[in-house]
């Protein structure tokens, strides 16, 4: 099988010491076309050389550039910066104000002449993400007006709407799991499923309890289900299929915490074996309902009825 090479998205390169020596995975080349490539005119990618765009449209038109970085990135820098930048929401802001201009023209649904999800979005995440105010919804009217006026108004510069990339569709895909679905179904339980080594019962937490050797597989439940719905740790949870001309085609489960136990050994350097040459059935079954529920809520465009889970740390 081919072992999965870190390939060279940065969102990925946590990956490359733990995933090293994975066994196998299920999609080994979807993530070489995750960069800019689906927003073909969105500003580059979000990696943030400057000289990424060589089609012109790619910088956005010099007003509406100038008007985004005085007079959008301050306030929305504010009021939703903190969930924006780096997550838990969809990256579309950067400190940075040209950053900033970058992110959010190169983020999925944001620069489109009608129905920005800017806009559309409202109030959200239980209530801790305010909707844009009336002077936001006009400053953010006004700046996609000039991001629109030079192409006679009419074609939106990213296509309308552009295609997430398989990278992106992770993203959503892992910030729709459900910390309800992950309670309901107890999942934190494979932390203490145990594997053979050196003739004594060990549990997984013990080697992977904070996220070490490519799995993150802990007894402290949000720590254990934040930690999940993020790459690279999301991928062993699920995977992405992509289409014969390399688009993001499906989400499908990734089964890595099963498969583990079942799957002949990488020769030299042996998993330990699972007791029972397998996990507990129940908690098999339930992390596939878990994928599941997960998948149906994704499919069908409810990610916001994903539930957080309580605040603590
Ligand atoms: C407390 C954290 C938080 C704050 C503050 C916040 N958001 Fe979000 N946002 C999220 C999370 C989490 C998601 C992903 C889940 C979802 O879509 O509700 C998200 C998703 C989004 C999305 C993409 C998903 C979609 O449905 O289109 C947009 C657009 C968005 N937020 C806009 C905003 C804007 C504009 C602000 C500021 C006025 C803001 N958010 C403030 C947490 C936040
Ligand atoms: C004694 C230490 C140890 C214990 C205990 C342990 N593992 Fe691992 N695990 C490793 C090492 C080392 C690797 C990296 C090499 C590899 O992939 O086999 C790994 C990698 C993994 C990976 C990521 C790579 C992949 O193939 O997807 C998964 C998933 C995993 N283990 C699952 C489990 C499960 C489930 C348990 C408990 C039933 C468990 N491990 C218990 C040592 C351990």
């Amino acid at each position: 099988m081919k072992g999965l090479t870190c390939l060279g998205v940065v969102a990925l390169c946590a990956c490359v010491a733990a995933c090293g020596s994975n066994g196998e995975e299920t999609s080994s080349t979807w993530t070489t076309s995750s960069g800019s490539g689906s927003t073909s005119d969105g500003g580059g990618d979000a990696s943030g050389s400057t000289t990424t765009s060589s089609t012109g449209s790619g910088d956005g038109p010099a007003d509406a550039k100038a008007f985004f970085m005085k007079e959008v990135h301050p306030t929305l820098l504010d009021t939703c910066g903190g969930c924006h930048i780096t997550g838990p929401g969809l990256s579309f802001l950067a400190e940075d104000a040209a950053d900033a201009y970058d992110k959010a023209r190169s983020a999925p649904g944001i620069v489109l002449k009608e129905k920005s999800r800017l806009l559309l979005k409202g109030g959200h995440s239980g209530g801790e993400a305010p909707a844009l105010t009336s002077t936001q919804t006009d400053v953010v009217t006004q700046w996609l007006a000039l991001e629109f006026a030079n192409a006679g108004g009419d074609d939106p510069p990213a296509g309308d709407p552009p295609a997430l990339t398989p990278l992106q569709q992770m993203q959503a895909f892992g910030n729709c799991m459900s910390y309800a679905d992950w309670t309901k179904y107890e999942l934190v339980n494979l932390a203490n499923e145990q594997v053979i080594y050196q003739n004594n019962a060990v549990p997984c937490l013990s080697c992977h309890g904070t996220g070490q050797s490519g799995a993150y597989i802990s007894d402290e439940p949000i720590a254990f289900f934040e930690a999940s719905k993020k790459m690279p740790y999301l991928f062993k949870f699920a995977n992405a299929t992509l289409t014969a001309d390399g688009t993001f085609d499906d989400v499908v489960n990734a089964n890595r915490f099963v498969e583990k136990c079942v799957e002949n050994p990488m020769v030299g350097n042996p998993h330990p074996p699972c007791v029972n040459g397998q996990i507990d059935t129940q908690l098999i079954q339930d992390l596939q309902s878990f994928f599941e529920d997960t998948k149906k809520r994704w499919a069908a465009g409810k990610c916001d009825e994903a539930t957080d889970p309580p605040e603590a740390e």
